[in-house]
């Protein structure tokens, strides 16, 4: 028996990635080669790359193949600093490692001063605070940036990136925002939203790992990252990874055509957990705003429970019965000290299952029946 609940690491490769991977193999081409085969294997980088653009809502040309989330988010942060001119970064301490250890060598190295957004208990943050900032270097003259991720990849916490991206505008500010656990799961028009600068992660939405892709608005000076070739318009050096590329497009296209009925199903899946596990566990508290339905990611549900989370063994005890989940950020699994999200919202610990379009009923079923044996056991 196997329950895998968690999905905000990565999610299983689907059926449609993997047939258009299959087909990427048999052009085996370079894309920067001129000649029919070279064309062939740029064909499908490019149409994967129109493909997304339309349903985001933006140019090609703003969309920028990388090796994933990480990469993407690196790219905005210290383009920003060392292209745009940022002297002020604005994020958050419950960022995800992908954020914070760049914002910090950063901030360490005197490139930028970093300072972080404060936050209540659940893991929202003070705006008004935000606005002062934005609005006193605005009126010095210093180029400021935020960055604050779309969802939280531990608590679910969504922000309202629309009302942000007006705060920035209205200050002349720039904004990063780590999109990694939303794209191909909420709605996104990049025509409306008006970051700067955004990141996705093909493993987040049944595509491959190692893929991704960075947006940075047109008119944003960026150079690039990773330096080399020409390829990626000059953006990002490196041949392509096609195969990729390919599985992440058709994941992508699947997830964002299906999302309505994804939203649907799999918030049906989250509320009847929330559900069971207070009608079985009345002492159960949620971390963050994951036990809203309203304002957190339908696939995110991080809980504590003081008796099933005593001996600190839960998640061990879960594994052994064939439940897959994780106490945070599957990077930062073998950190001492626990979680820094759950740290930062002074919670006593928690426990994240994570669902996907492929989770069912009957799977919360069995995993609160796994959950009330292991209590019985304590
Ligand atoms: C919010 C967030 N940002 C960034 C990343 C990193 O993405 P990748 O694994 O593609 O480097 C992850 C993945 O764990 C994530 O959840």
């Amino acid at each position: 028996m196997s329950i895998y609940f968690d999905n905000a690491a990565t999610t299983p490769i689907s059926q449609e990635a993997k047939t258009a991977m299959v087909a990427a193999m048999e052009n085996f081409g370079n894309p920067s080669s001129t000649h029919a085969e070279g064309r062939k294997a740029k064909a499908i980088v490019e149409t994967v790359r129109k493909g997304i653009a339309s349903r985001l809502n933006c140019s090609p040309s703003e969309i920028t193949f990388t090796g994933g989330g990480t990469e993407a988010d690196n790219w905005a942060l210290i383009s920003a600093v060392k292209d745009c001119g940022v002297k002020h970064l604005y994020t958050s301490v419950i960022e995800h490692h992908a954020v914070s250890h760049v914002v910090e060598y950063l901030d360490q190295n005197g490139m930028c001063k970093v300072q972080y957004i404060p936050h209540d208990d659940h893991g929202i943050h003070d705006l008004k605070w935000l606005e002062l900032e934005l609005k006193s270097k605005a009126l010095l003259g210093e180029k400021a940036m935020v960055s604050l991720m779309h969802a939280n990849n531990e608590i679910g916490n969504i922000i309202d990136l629309q009302n942000l991206s007006e705060l920035c505008q209205s200050h002349g500010a720039y904004l990063h925002s780590d999109t990694v656990q939303t794209m191909a799961h909420l709605p996104l028009d990049f025509s409306k939203i008006r970051v700067d600068f955004a990141a996705c992660s093909g493993h987040k939405f049944h595509g491959p790992k190692g893929v991704g892709f960075a947006f940075v608005r047109q008119g944003v000076l960026s150079k690039p990252l990773i330096r080399g070739g020409a390829q990626e318009r000059g953006a990002r050096a490196g041949t392509e990874n096609v195969i990729g590329i390919a599985g992440l497009g058709a994941a992508f296209n699947m997830c964002v055509d299906d999302m309505a009925n994804d939203i649907l199903k799999v918030t049906g899946v989250k509320n009847y957990a929330i559900l069971k596990l207070k009608s079985e566990f009345p002492e159960i508290k949620f971390n963050g705003l994951s036990g809203d339905v309203e304002k957190s990611l339908y696939t995110v549900l991080n809980f504590y429970h003081h008796k099933l989370h005593e001996n600190g063994m839960l998640n061990f005890q879960l594994d052994i019965n064939g439940v897959h989940c994780s106490g945070g950020s599957a990077c930062s699994s073998g950190a001492v000290g626990g979680s820094h999200v759950l740290n930062a919202l002074n919670s006593s610990g928690g426990t994240r299952i994570s669902f996907s379009r492929y989770t069912t009923k009957s799977e919360v079923d069995l995993f609160v029946q796994i959950l009330q044996k292991i209590k019985s056991d304590i």
